[in-house]
């Protein structure tokens, strides 16, 4: 399954979301957004055909279809031992030699949003598609998990209109979130935002504004959540420690069309 997918056109626009769902589980899916009035449509563009497509409360077009979970790529053992305190995993390795290996996302961790109403996105993602409420940030943000896993692989921030706010990439450990960032900065990628430690999800990131104006995240080291979870609201800047983020960091920069 592709998980980025960019196509030419004539504004910045989020084009589509797409969520892969069970084997065989298609014409349940469909009958429950038929039921609950939700009118299917056609791919968007010819790349992305497949599954059921139809609009989210702001029009973005959303798409479920049958495919495989992208599979866990597992990290190097040199990338995941460390030495704090009295607990030490790694003894008679340098582990400069290995530390500056180029930055390979593994998998896309999740994206945020845009959306013109926190609660009608909300009830519509987690009504009716599934997704389960993480954590809100009052009035600004809300975060979605898809069952037991990484606290949010999903999410929506407040503005007026639809838009791609980030989306997150995993790297395996704090280094590469490091190297990516210069990487993207020695090749003319300044506008960033980084290091730092968020506050919901409690991921380190750094971002690099895309082309288009939009944020990319090099994230790692993020809550994993069971059944257990308790989503509550919280009144909490974004990160626990970072620099001050750019002035346009919740900047919408979508054309409204
Ligand atoms: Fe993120």
């Amino acid at each position: 399954m592709d998980q980025a997918v960019l196509s030419e056109g004539q504004r910045k626009q989020l084009r589509f979301v797409s969520f892969a769902v069970e084997a065989g589980s298609l014409p349940d899916w469909q009958r429950r957004l038929e039921s609950a009035g939700v009118k299917l449509a056609d791919a968007p563009i010819h790349a992305a055909d497949g599954g059921l497509w139809f609009c989210d409360p702001d029009d973005v077009q959303v798409n479920l279809r049958e495919d495989e979970l992208v599979p866990w790529r597992k990290a190097a053992p040199e990338d995941s031992m460390f030495n704090f305190g009295d607990d030490i995993q790694r003894v008679d390795q340098a582990r400069w030699l290995t530390a500056d290996a180029p930055a390979s996302p593994r998998r896309l961790s999740h994206m945020l949003i845009f959306v013109s109403s926190l609660a009608a996105s909300e009830r519509f993602y987690t009504e009716l598609l599934g997704l389960r409420l993480s954590d809100r940030i009052k009035g600004m943000a809300t975060f979605l998990n898809a069952g037991p896993g990484d606290h949010h692989v999903f999410g929506f921030i407040q503005s007026t209109h639809p838009g791609l706010h980030h989306s997150s990439w995993e790297v395996p450990n704090f280094d590469q979130l490091a190297i990516g960032a210069r990487t993207m900065q020695e090749r003319g990628y300044q506008e960033g935002w980084g290091l730092g430690r968020h506050t919901l999800g409690s991921n380190m990131f750094h971002y690099i504004r895309d082309p288009w104006g939009s944020w990319i995240e090099y994230s790692t080291d993020m809550d994993r959540i069971t059944e257990a979870w308790k989503a509550s609201d919280w009144d909490i800047p974004p990160a626990v420690w970072c620099p001050m983020p750019p002035e346009t960091f919740l900047a919408n920069l979508e054309d409204q069309g």
